[in-house]
């Protein structure tokens, strides 16, 4: 089956689905995206990365071209065309195609692009590692310093990526003044022996998850203390148990960091917990 994408108000097959070479996307990374989850051929959360989007596009100075109901139009119509039930849904706006390369953004009446595709993934919340954990490298965070904002500015977070499977692991956390910001493309956390979850504070120098903030709520809801703050590396690595976040890897622990075993190196009790409460959860209020 050919994939249906959306690009710029109209459905076509990807094979046809095009974007200019001046588009200041693809000539300065000069966009902002957004990954939602489909389980059970709905959409999970999606009034959280629709709320995202738009403070990603306010902060940029970036014309929110569709309507809040338009998009999950858009979104229902590709999860239906594409016969999606578990998968992803990857949207991309960016500040269009102004017809040259100028540092300068483009005239106020230039359109934004935007950009659409499914991603079929069956059985995405069933994936094997939910029951075995990853295992983390760490890197230095050698981001730029709006990290808040979605921006589809994503070398340095494929290198640590690259970084992570050239030392046989699955992801990097990054890390900044000696303290963890985040993986490459999720939230990362630790439980500490007395069963509190840490993760980071929310700031500019990390994205806040839409997966982190449904989390802390179910956490909290469960009675389960949480401590918004910077860790560090040792501090993880003595920890009871790891776990990271993210759209499309829910709630995912994490056995080993540089080598390290987290706790007795097997997934704990916490992590899996919380991930079903999640699913459960967030499967009931999907749309
Ligand atoms: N990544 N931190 C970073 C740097 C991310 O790229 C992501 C998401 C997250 C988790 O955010 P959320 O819970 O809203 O998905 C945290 C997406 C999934 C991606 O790039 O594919």
């Amino acid at each position: 089956m050919t994939r249906t994408v959306y690009v710029n108000g109209e459905y076509l097959p990807e094979t046809e689905a095009k974007v200019s070479i001046f588009d200041r996307g693809f000539l300065m990374a000069d966009g902002v995206y957004e990954v939602t989850s489909v389980l059970g051929g709905k959409l999970i959360d999606f009034d959280g990365h629709a709320a995202r989007l738009a403070r990603s596009l306010a902060e940029l100075d970036m014309k929110q071209s569709v309507t809040h109901e338009e998009l999950l139009e858009i979104h229902r119509e590709l999860v239906t065309r594409n016969e999606i039930t578990d998968g992803l849904i990857y949207l991309q706006i960016t500040r269009g195609a102004p017809g040259d390369r100028d540092f300068a953004f483009p005239p106020e009446d230039t359109e934004p692009t935007i950009v659409l595709f499914t991603q079929n993934k069956p059985g995405l919340a069933d994936a094997p590692q939910a029951k075995t954990g990853i295992k983390v490298i760490s890197i230095e965070d050698l981001r730029w310093h709006r990290r808040d904002i979605k921006t589809v500015q994503l070398l340095y977070p494929s290198m640590g990526k690259m970084m992570a499977k050239k030392a046989g692991c699955d992801d990097a956390w990054m890390v900044e003044e000696g303290f963890v910001t985040e993986g490459t493309s999720n939230n990362a956390y630790i439980v500490t022996k007395d069963g509190t979850i840490v993760t980071r504070h929310l700031s500019n120098d990390i994205l806040h998850g839409i997966t982190r903030a449904a989390v802390l709520r179910f956490a909290k809801e469960a009675q389960v203390k949480v401590e918004e703050r910077p860790f560090t590396i040792e501090e993880a690595q003595n920890a009871a148990e790891a776990f990271i976040t993210s759209a499309s890897a829910f709630v995912m622990p994490v056995v080993e960091i540089d080598g390290q075993p987290v706790g007795d190196g097997k997934v704990g009790p916490l992590a899996p917990r919380i991930r079903e409460i999640y699913l459960e959860e967030m499967r009931k209020a999907a749309i």
